[in-house]
């Protein structure tokens, strides 16, 4: 197992980064953790608010497609890991505005690997740098099969293909220096602390506001949901036990429809509110596909789970009511999320 002093998480205040920052802060005393985030519309330090006073733990404003800061940054504090998770992470948002995406996704991961390249090249022993990255870097799978470490790149949105870039890059770097690299690529996560404008945050933030559920094409897209504590307690493991110059696969083992995900998810929603049966589901509209729609995505997993031991531990009955819960208990990280642009970016996506 590697050992760490200082380590740099991106994109901490995000959704997985803010669930990653709080395992390694309570778990790992002897680390420091510096949280780099620039706090784009998806960042919140709310997320983070019972870890923002641990001693081990620093939170630093800044954006990694600012070159000359992310290289002070590393000769700075002279961090010995790197988790990185600091990205542009909806498909929607890609198809709108594809340069922010080569920016933040591609860029700004060329920009982290150089400054960490230049500190670690002298003595890479005991270094990591660990991008954190999507299986929609394989495209889309029929009805049947699953994504392996060895299919093949075929990114479909501006957003998988910045992702999928970015992938080369960090594996380019690891064969052309030697930098020490690790990468995973994992299927979609659920759970606390998700920005609403993907499908379960979204679709719950609308139950409870009696809004219509746009469901897009015929809903008949598969997607492998994981609860995503289950997907921070792989990257802990990837991080510390994982090979280098080594891919995993994450997944949860849980393919669901998006029709049928959604009316599970309004019958929780229905007994939760104490609303009559059905009437959370009244409010599925099918809407406009989104163009280059992925059919589906699954992922084998054997790889890391017989390598490293990993396997997903909660259940998704038990994730789906965790985050319902979450949610109808955290109305007020809700309200302040769901105004200003949200609104403005909700309209221009719906309307
Ligand atoms: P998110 O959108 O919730 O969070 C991204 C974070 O990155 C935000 O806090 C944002 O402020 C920060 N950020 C964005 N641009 C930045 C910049 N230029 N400089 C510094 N910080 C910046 O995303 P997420 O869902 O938590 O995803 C995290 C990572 O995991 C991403 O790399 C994503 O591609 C990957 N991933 C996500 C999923 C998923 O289902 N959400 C699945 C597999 C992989
Ligand atoms: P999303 O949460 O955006 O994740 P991804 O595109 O990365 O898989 O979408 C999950 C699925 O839900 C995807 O097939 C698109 C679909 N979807 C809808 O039907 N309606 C919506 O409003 C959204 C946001 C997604």
């Amino acid at each position: 197992m590697l050992n760490f002093k200082k380590i740099l998480v991106t994109g901490g205040a995000g959704f997985i980064g803010s669930h990653v920052v709080r395992r390694f802060v309570l778990n790992y005393k002897q680390y420091h953790i510096y949280n780099l985030d620039t706090l784009t519309y998806a960042g919140n330090l709310e997320n983070l608010k019972d870890v923002e006073k641990c001693s081990n733990y620093t939170f630093v404003k800044g954006d990694i497609n600012d070159i000359e800061f992310v290289n002070e940054l590393f000769m700075k504090f002279n961090f010995d890991g790197v988790i990185h998770l600091a990205a542009e992470s909806h498909v929607d948002r890609s198809i709108a505005n594809p340069l922010t995406f080569v920016k933040t996704n591609v860029i700004g991961t060329m920009n982290l690997l150089n400054a960490a390249n230049d500190l670690w090249k002298k003595d890479y022993t005991n270094k990591r740098f660990y991008h954190i990255s999507t299986d929609e870097v394989y495209g889309s799978l029929g009805e049947k099969g699953l994504f392996t470490e060895l299919s093949p790149f075929a990114p479909n949105s501006p957003y998988s293909a910045s992702k999928a870039s970015s992938n080369h890059f960090v594996r380019a770097y690891g064969e052309t220096y030697g930098l020490p690299y690790v990468i995973t690529n994992c299927s979609n996560n659920y759970g606390p602390n998700h920005f609403p404008e993907k499908l379960i945050p979204l679709f719950i933030n609308n139950i409870m506001n009696n809004k219509s559920l746009p469901v897009y094409g015929d809903g008949n897209y598969t997607r492998d949901w994981l609860y995503v504590e289950d997907h921070a307690k792989a990257i802990d493991l990837v991080f510390h036990k994982g090979k280098n110059h080594e891919t995993y696969n994450v997944g949860g083992f849980n393919e669901w429809r998006n029709i049928e995900l959604v009316k599970v998810l309004c019958k929780l929603m229905d007994k939760k509110l104490k609303r009559p049966s059905g009437s959370s589901e009244a409010l599925i509209t099918f809407v406009k596909d989104r163009p280059g729609h992925d059919l589906r995505y699954a992922i084998d997993a054997t790889k890391i789970n017989e390598e490293l031991g990993w396997k997903p531990e909660v259940t998704f009955e038990e994730g789906l009511e965790k985050t319902v819960n979450w949610y109808l208990e955290n109305q007020e990280w809700l309200n302040n999320v769901v105004c200003g642009d949200y609104l403005n970016y909700y309209k221009k996506q719906y309307q």
